[in-house]
């Protein structure tokens, strides 16, 4: 396949799988331990990079965990963030959520965080379970494949918007090969540990992480749903 090439199937059926791959996208937060194959996150990777860039900057660089690399740097944040005096010296190198939270984003996070947790029987105020929950994201879910994703400190705005970009299309290129995601900014909290750890140049920010693999279907989390806003709540038609 390449940039030109023609409909590889019937214009419903190609139709029908772009809905299908972008829609049934989810956060998975349970995985199984069935390996991903390289040519699989390659493939992965491979389409991602056609994402549109502003004067095509492609400003994305990707670290991809497994094994070992993944499980050494997975032990480093939890020995930190199971100690919550350590844990404090951390913080994130760029604002991803707002200072101020106000409706009706509050609410939706508010929504999400109680859904999860209510399906995982975790109460209101239980702290330690929250937080137990919480550092399952520095473990990548127990997925096999974990990404790292930087970019350039000194490129602009825009170009975290072409980032997102390409985040989705290895999103959607992973539920094309039955595969599963969790975009994570948990993990920016502890950049300067992961790129101390990887050898990550100083020029390079952390963006986000991500956790790869099969969802395993027996785990409650997995059956988490989050709903949307319907279009007219959203969009402007100016006729
Ligand atoms: C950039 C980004 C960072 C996110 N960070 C986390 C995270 O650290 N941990 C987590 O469990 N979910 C994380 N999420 C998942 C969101 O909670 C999720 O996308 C949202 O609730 C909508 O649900 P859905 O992805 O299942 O459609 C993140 C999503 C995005 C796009």
């Amino acid at each position: 396949m390449n940039r030109l090439s023609p409909l590889p199937a019937t214009a419903t059926l190609v139709n029908q799988a772009v809905d299908w791959a972008i829609t049934t996208r989810r956060s998975i937060r349970a995985f199984l331990p069935t390996p991903v194959a390289q040519e699989d996150i390659e493939a992965i990777l491979d389409v991602a990079r056609f994402s549109a860039t502003g004067v095509n900057m492609q400003p994305w660089h990707v670290h991809v965990l497994t094994g070992e690399a993944k499980a050494r740097l997975s032990r480093a944040i939890a020995r930190i963030d199971s100690d919550p005096e350590a844990a404090a010296q951390h913080d994130d190198p760029y604002a991803y959520y707002p200072h101020k939270w106000k409706a009706p984003y509050l609410d939706r996070r508010r929504a999400v965080g109680w859904a999860l947790y209510g399906l995982l029987d975790i109460d209101k105020g239980d702290k330690p379970r929250m937080h137990a929950q919480h550092a399952r994201n520095y473990r990548f879910f127990d997925a096999p494949v974990g990404l790292l994703f930087t970019i350039d400190r000194s490129l602009g705005q825009g170009s975290l918007l072409d980032y997102g970009m390409f985040l989705q299309s290895v999103m959607v290129a992973a539920r094309g090969r039955g595969l599963h995601t969790c975009p994570q900014a948990s993990f920016l909290k502890y950049h300067s540990l992961i790129s101390a750890q990887l050898g990550i140049a100083p020029e390079q920010m952390l963006v986000c992480g991500m956790s790869l693999g099969y969802a395993d279907p027996a785990c409650i989390e997995n059956t988490l749903v989050t709903g949307r806003e319907p279009v007219s709540a959203f969009a402007t038609f100016h006729p």
